[in-house]
């Protein structure tokens, strides 16, 4: 019997020991957090310079702008709940089967999820650092606290030590991401990549599924089309909470 779509993802899960999945925005738009390419992205919105939102450069002459806009996407971080499509990642890795995350989102979801093992590849909410003199503040420090307030009321913070402004340790255009070694590594050892919910158009992480070893299987879940569906051994277009519901993993 030729197995196709869903019964193939099912057997390849099956067959696999080293499972590595690859996220992005569209594993958490069923949580009311928006994408960025989607039909209702985050691009699509007028009301939002988006192109300069997340650019280094224009955030250190005008910090404003990211502050003015992201309180909005910041509170919808912290009501949102993990989707079906993270609880599955949770339900592989206690399964043993899936070993690594590697993720651009920084809504924070896949821990809040109870995965263990998560490359942050765009960084995360859990630091603050200035971008004058690097003092860093971290989540149990009390200034942390001040910090998120003036972020959540689209005031800039400043730094306690030499008045600079503060930015969340995610990484913006123009910056480096981080872990990406580490994550290479996680691929290299991998015998099923299944990318969920990412356009794969933004570097580096548009690039990672070329490092799979020959032999290692690609799956792909995502609504849209993207530059790797013809290397993949399953491509489901499809609602990421349709695909895990059909699996009954969870
Ligand atoms: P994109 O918005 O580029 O891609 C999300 C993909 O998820 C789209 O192709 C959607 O079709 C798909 N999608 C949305 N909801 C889905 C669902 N419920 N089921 C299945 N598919 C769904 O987001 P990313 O690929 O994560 O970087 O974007 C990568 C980076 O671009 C982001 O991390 C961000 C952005 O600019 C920075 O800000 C540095």
């Amino acid at each position: 019997m030729i197995l196709q779509g869903i019964d193939l993802l099912m057997d390849l899960i099956m067959k696999s020991k080293y499972i590595v999945s690859l996220t992005g925005a569209g594993i958490s738009t069923s949580a009311g957090i928006p994408d960025f390419r989607g039909p209702n992205g985050l691009y699509s919105r007028t009301d939002i310079p988006s192109d300069r939102l997340f650019d280094i450069d224009y955030f250190k002459s005008n910090p404003s702008l990211f502050y003015n806009h992201f309180a909005e996407l910041a509170e919808l971080f912290d009501k949102a709940v993990p989707t079906n499509g993270h609880l599955f990642l949770k339900k592989l890795e206690t399964l043993g089967k899936l070993k690594t995350i590697i993720t651009q989102n920084i809504d924070g979801l896949h821990k809040k999820a109870g995965n263990s093992n998560i490359i942050e590849l765009h960084g995360n909410f859990e630091k603050y650092y200035c971008i004058e003199c690097n003092n860093e503040v971290l989540s149990d420090d009390p200034q942390y606290k001040i910090i998120a307030k003036a972020m959540k009321n689209k005031r800039i913070p400043k730094c306690r030590k030499c008045g600079g402004i503060m930015k969340p340790n995610v990484v913006f255009f123009g910056e480096y991401v981080r872990d990406l070694e580490k994550a290479l590594t996680e691929i290299q050892k991998a015998d099923l990549m299944i990318t969920m919910g990412t356009s794969l158009t933004v570097y580096p992480a548009s690039t990672l599924p070329s490092y799979l070893p020959d032999g290692s299987k690609l799956v792909i879940i995502n609504e849209m089309e993207t530059p790797f569906d013809s290397k993949a051994k399953v491509v489901l277009h499809e609602d990421i909470e349709k695909v895990v519901d059909k699996l009954k993993l969870i």
